[in-house]
């Protein structure tokens, strides 16, 4: 059964169709690094228990590195019969270094050894994707520094809030975004645990050092349970979730700028090097790049629960199912990879209309005020936001905007509205008055950047 590493015990040759379905080298080849990091350590472990000589050791050593050189040049040749990226480098290395190749698998199964290539090859993910999200972050939390003067329509509910600083809305994306990066940061702790060792269920019979494995291989701990270890990908499981809760983030900013960027909003231009036109209506200008993160997000959602029901029915320790951990995770990554870049491209890149975006404050947007007006002179809330409701009704009856009210008016909602009322349509002044911390004031906006400048020195 040609290179097979299981044809001892087979007559019967595979099914062809069972053959390529069978396999995961189409995919599982990306981890060609990790492979031979894990299996370079290995060997170490192997000549340590005196199942090798120093001399195989250094053998399979430069085998290793010439296969290693050989997928870093492209000239790597996948045969027909390499199953997976296992196999195929195994088999790589006996073609050019004999049967002293036969000896790098002695104590190990593809069930720790797989799960130990996952585990290196994420790290890497990991690490990158940290580095994206946090450049996307910094470009955001220094562009709100810049823009801290312009105003525009806060929305709940899609309707009309009040107004609030553009920086501000900036700002609560960038604060989610953070949490992403401490998840990360977490889920790493729990990626960067070593598996080698394990075998296939029982654990290692030759006395292999697994602390050398684990120092050789830069992992920060061991895992305790061999059983557990090779059956387990809490930690793909994991990262597929962060994946989608932090699409859901983007995703839901997405959402925003492409209702800001239509022509009735006009309070952002998208740049064209995030844009792409109609191949029928020559005047459209269309958001694909916000789009397709908004997508992104249904598809990663995918993978997570996709992988998710793949583990729920699985008894302990390896199966096969477990082999779909690799297309999930390879996706999530890429999909990640590229969303986080092209988010900060056009985070860095779109044009902000502010006269657009503060010609749409309207005085209706101030009608809390207008009940805060009336507290201030000693109103309890509850009344103060009735009578401001009630002025409400009024302009709406009249047709008239909020502040077009005549004293009159306003004194049969209240009579303790004055002639200081006037001071309240006053959209910076408004603003201004939400300064505890947390708040759309300059003082507290700008305490939030300097939050997230702090932040971003320590992560
Ligand atoms: N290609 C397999 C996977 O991705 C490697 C482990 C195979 N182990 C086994 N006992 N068949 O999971």
């Amino acid at each position: 059964e040609g290179n097979k590493l299981w044809g001892g015990r087979f007559v019967g040759s595979t099914d062809p169709i069972m053959e390529k379905f069978n396999a995961s080298i189409s995919y599982d080849q990306r981890m060609w690094n990790a492979d031979i990091r894990g299996s370079k350590a290995y060997v170490k472990a192997l000549h340590k228990a005196k199942l090798v000589t120093q001399e195989e050791m250094m053998q399979i050593q430069n085998g290793l590195d010439q296969v290693l050189g050989e997928w870093s040049s492209g000239t790597f040749q996948i045969k027909p019969g390499d199953e997976d990226i296992h196999t195929a480098n195994e088999r790589r290395l006996k073609e050019l270094i004999g049967e002293a190749a036969g000896k790098l698998h002695t104590g190990r199964s593809r069930n720790d050894q797989v799960v130990t290539d996952m585990r290196l090859w994420l790290r890497d993910a990991i690490a990158t994707l940290k580095g994206n999200t946090i450049q996307l972050i910094t470009t955001m939390v220094e562009r709100a520094a810049v823009e801290i003067n312009i105003l525009f329509p806060g929305y709940t509910h899609m309707q009309r809030a009040q107004p609030i600083r553009w920086s501000h809305w900036i700002l609560s994306h960038t604060v989610a975004l953070s949490r992403d990066v401490e998840q990360l940061e977490e889920i790493k702790k729990r990626v960067n645990v070593l598996p080698l060792g394990s075998g296939a269920i029982a654990g290692n019979p030759f006395n292999i050092d697994r602390e050398l494995l684990r120092n050789e291989l830069n992992f920060d701990g061991i895992s305790i349970n061999s059983m557990d270890a090779t059956g387990q990908r809490d930690f793909v499981a994991e990262f597929l979730f962060w994946g989608s809760m932090c699409l859901m983030h983007l995703s839901k900013m997405a959402e925003d700028l492409i209702l800001y960027s239509t022509k009735e909003f006009s309070f952002i231009t998208l740049s064209d090097a995030y844009s792409t036109g109609s191949s029928l209506m020559p005047q459209k200008k269309n958001a694909d790049s916000l789009e397709l993160i908004r997508s992104k997000a249904g598809r990663v959602f995918g993978r997570c629960a996709g992988f998710m029901m793949v583990l729920k029915g699985l008894p302990s320790t390896y199966n096969k199912d477990l082999q779909e951990d690799k297309e999930a995770m390879f996706d999530t990554y890429d999909s990640l990879h590229a969303v986080l870049q092209v988010a900060t491209g056009v985070m860095s890149t779109l044009e902000v209309n502010q006269k657009a975006m503060e010609a749409a404050l309207s005085p209706d947007m101030l009608a809390t005020d207008l009940a805060y007006y009336l507290v201030r002179k000693g109103m309890p809330f509850r009344e103060a936001h009735s009578c401001s409701g009630k002025a409400v009704f009024q302009a709406e009856s009249k047709g008239v905007p909020l502040n077009q009210l005549t004293m009159e008016d306003l004194h049969t909602a209240s009579p303790l509205f004055g002639s200081d009322v006037s001071a309240l349509w006053d959209y910076t002044s408004s603003v201004e008055q939400y300064s505890a911390s947390g708040g759309t004031a300059r003082s507290s906006v700008t305490a939030q950047i300097e939050q997230m400048r702090a932040w971003l020195k320590v992560h």
